[in-house]
């Protein structure tokens, strides 16, 4: 409980988080309790590190979905939206500084001028120059074997990046070979577990502690030197924060702004690399339906830097050029094998399924139409005891997979990992590593006003189209995969290739 007393190393300023901490410390040891939410579940046992390895365990749905939207906020102290939101320095909202940008003006008038920065800068100039050439000639060219690839072994992480699955296979294999060399990333060791250093390793929002404890484990792209950095993570989780700092009758949301405010005010007055670029070349992380939320308080992290998001709600100012979107997984356990695969299509009779309660707007009109009303439409509000979820996914053809209360929804990678076809139903949403995976070969995207004709669209899948889309689903796999130590091309690759392309503003279409 040490680290819980002093959140911050280095802090010399009043901060609140320590303030706000200590306090609660008290509290919850003369017993007053309710006031930290100490969810048993978030927890990572005993180790800084989640623990995976090829066996995990995904939890059923609708269980504890702690945050569940806004809906029932009733006391708030958090300034509206329409304040936040707005654009800052005269710029319009649409207008983003880019780092290239950010970097030009700040030669030209003298301000922030870094002989440092403008040496990574010619070097990632270099590659946006490759990159783009590649992407002039390669359409729809697969990739063959380089001498990177020789080079990185040929064991089990060994892949090349081929097929429709892709956008541009050889683009993303260059891309990522690129990445694999030169990429370094800078940790600020600022700021002490558990709301720092430190992610949920289980439930719905396990991705995010994932990468987290990922990184900080992490040799290979992490650089303990910030002069040789190409972008900077703000090691801070969401889920943590709200777990030790929310209280649930008082829902004061305003903690991530107090806590996250806090955090950037001492790492922009310690190190001169924040000022640099006004947080441009800075990423954060979150997979909580609040993780957009969580940046609206410092203007230049919601308008500048990278966020990288579950809830990747365009309507909700997701900007795909410049944030980046990852999965929902969700981990029960880490002790049951047997997740990944499933029968071929041969032996899945049922035509689709889904299982799951009316959480969010997109889920009433499936219900409507379809709670168990089909034989070959296999649709649940509340799945019968006698029937086994897992089972129903490796049965059916396609899983049927609508955004929730946010956009995000674990389903999709649970489709993936049983190769059940995933139907996504959603608005507004940017699908994972979708500026490198081509969604609609190995998934089935239908609109909300689709519902009504939902049998008859899957129906008139010809057979060979949907065992090929199948086959996909089976090869997209491994990016979707959680690893310990993480493996080549996985979901923790996936996400810092990215990033790598977000810093780089490089787009792969
Ligand atoms: C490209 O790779 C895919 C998957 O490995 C393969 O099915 C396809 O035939 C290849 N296409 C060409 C033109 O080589
Ligand atoms: C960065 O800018 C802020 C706000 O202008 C200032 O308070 C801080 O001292 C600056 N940091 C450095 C390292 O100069
Ligand atoms: C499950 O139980 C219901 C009755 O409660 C029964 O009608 C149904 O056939 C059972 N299903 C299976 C797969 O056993
Ligand atoms: C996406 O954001 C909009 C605007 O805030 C919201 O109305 C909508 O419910 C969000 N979508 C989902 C699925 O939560
Ligand atoms: C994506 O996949 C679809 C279906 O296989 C294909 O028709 C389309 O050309 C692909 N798009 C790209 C950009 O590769």
């Amino acid at each position: 409980m040490r680290n819980i007393i002093k959140p911050f190393s280095t802090s010399s300023s009043p901060s609140y988080v320590q303030n706000h901490i200590s306090w609660s410390l008290v509290q919850t040891i003369i017993g007053i309790g309710s006031l930290i939410v100490l969810a048993p579940l978030f927890f990572c046992v005993s180790t800084n590190q989640c623990i995976y390895h090829q066996k995990m365990a995904l939890l059923h749905h609708d269980q504890v979905h702690d945050y569940n939207g806004d809906k029932q906020s009733k006391v708030t102290s958090s300034p509206p939206l329409s304040s936040i939101l707005r654009p800052f320095n005269g710029a319009s909202s649409d207008h983003y500084y880019y780092p290239l940008n950010l970097i030009k003006k700040n030669q030209q008038t003298g301000d922030y001028y870094d002989e440092k920065l403008k040496k990574i800068e010619s070097e990632l100039g270099s590659v946006r120059v490759f990159l783009k050439e590649i992407a002039a000639v390669s359409i729809h060219q697969n990739s063959s074997t380089t001498h990177e690839d020789i080079n990185s072994g040929d064991g089990p992480d060994y892949y090349i990046p081929n097929g429709q699955i892709y956008r541009n296979p050889y683009l993303f294999h260059r891309s990522y070979q690129l990445m694999e060399k030169m990429f370094k990333i800078f940790v600020y060791e600022e700021g002490e577990p558990p709301l720092f250093h430190d992610g949920p390793c289980k439930n719905i929002y396990s991705t995010e502690g994932m990468f987290i404890n990922t990184l900080e484990m992490d040799a290979k792209f992490r650089t303990r030197d910030p002069d040789e950095a190409h972008v900077f993570f703000l090691p801070f989780s969401v889920v943590k924060i709200l777990t030790y700092l929310f209280h649930p009758k008082v829902r004061d949301k305003a903690v991530l702004g107090r806590t996250i405010g806090d955090y950037i005010r001492i790492i922009s007055q310690k190190y001169p690399y924040w000022n640099r670029t006004l947080g441009a070349d800075h990423f954060m992380l979150s997979c909580h339906d609040w993780g957009p939320r969580a940046t609206w308080y410092v203007p230049q992290l919601y308008y500048n830097s990278i966020r990288v998001l579950c809830n990747a709600n365009t309507s909700e100012y997701f900007n795909p050029k410049k944030d980046a979107s990852f999965p929902e997984i969700n981990i029960r356990t880490d002790s049951i094998t047997g997740l990944l695969g499933g029968p071929p299509p041969s032996e899945r009779t049922i035509l689709a399924f889904f299982a799951g309660g009316i959480h969010g707007f997109l889920r009433r009109p499936l219900l409507k139409h379809w709670k168990e009303k089909d034989e070959d439409l296999r649709i649940y509000e509340k799945l019968p005891e006698n029937i086994s979820y897992e089972e129903m996914m490796h049965k059916s053809k396609y899983c049927i997979c609508p955004s929730g209360y946010e956009v995000a929804s674990p389903r999709i990678v649970e489709a993936i990992y049983a190769e059940c076809v995933p139907v996504l139903i959603s608005q507004h949403y940017i699908l994972p590593f979708s500026d490198v995976l081509n969604w609609t070969s190995f998934s089935v995207q239908i609109s909300v006003s689709e519902i009504p004709n939902l049998k008859r669209i899957l129906m008139d899948i010809p057979y060979d189209r949907y065992v090929r889309m199948q086959e996909r689903v089976k090869q997209v796999q491994r990016h979707f995969v959680m690893n310990d130590p993480p493996k080549r091309y996985d979901v923790f690759h996936m996400i810092v290739h990215s990033v790598w392309l977000r810093r780089l503003n490089a787009q792969m279409l």
